[in-house]
């Protein structure tokens, strides 16, 4: 990363951090954590076509923004059935992720805002991303994971989004996937929201970079998937 951009990547994260994690845990109440419909959208390839789960390589990490055009996601292949889990937090209370979609039930999605300090990734860089299998984390030494460069917070995208290491107080907000007639859509979200915090956090950030705060909230009904690093210019790995 250049000077600029280790700059920038210092000024997100400081900015986040006013947001406090042990806050965020403190005030979760139940309905948090239940499913949140938004606006059904579906998932398109760069040609404007309906992603099919073929086209979604588990060799690689993939990007969209849901549900709003500013919120991105990060989409991922793990290869193998995901099964429904109930995801624990640490104040007592869980949830129960739907698991993986698809034929083989192996897609999945969630909100690339990282509940630690709302690292996320921008078109300079992206912190926080999908290790697949054949490129594991040189931290925890292996594949299969989602983890957040800034502080080293580790996800686990097969079991909910839970956190496996790190200081991340609760799990990854999961994007909940439908599969129909052979067509992905993104259809809500699951777990506890950072969409407030994170336009709060980054407002001067997202007017430029989407015109307005209001821009920026905007919700969507199609999501356009790209490779990350057809995104960000620099994809941070660790
Ligand atoms: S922002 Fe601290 S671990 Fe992600």
């Amino acid at each position: 990363m250049d000077r600029r951009g280790f700059i920038k990547t210092c000024t997100a994260v400081a900015a986040a951090s006013l947001a406090s994690p042990s806050f965020f845990l403190s005030s979760l109440k139940a309905q948090e954590l239940e499913l949140k419909p938004y606006k059904k959208a579906v998932l398109l390839k760069k040609d404007g076509t309906p992603l099919k789960p073929e086209d979604i390589d588990p060799a690689k990490q993939y990007i969209f923004f849901y549900p709003y055009r500013s919120t991105p996601c990060v989409l991922a292949n793990l290869g193998k059935e995901v099964p429904p889990t109930e995801v624990k937090l640490s104040n007592g209370t869980s949830y129960t992720w739907q698991g993986g979609v698809g034929p083989r039930k192996s897609i999945v999605a969630y909100c690339a805002i990282c509940p630690h300090q709302l690292s996320y990734p921008t078109p300079e860089f992206s912190f926080i991303n999908y290790y697949p299998e054949n490129i594991p984390s040189k931290i925890v030494k292996k594949g299969g994971i989602i983890q957040c460069c800034a502080h080293l917070s580790v996800f686990d995208p097969s079991q909910g989004g839970r956190v496996i290491d790190g200081p991340a107080p609760f799990p990854l907000t999961a994007i909940v996937l439908s599969y129909e007639d052979g067509k992905l859509y993104a259809v809500g979200t699951l777990g506890k929201e950072l969409y407030e915090d994170f336009f709060d956090a980054f407002k001067p950030d997202l007017r430029e970079r989407y015109g307005s705060s209001r821009k920026a909230k905007q919700l969507v009904d199609k999501c356009e998937v790209i490779e990350v690093n057809e995104y960000a210019k620099e994809v941070i790995r660790c």
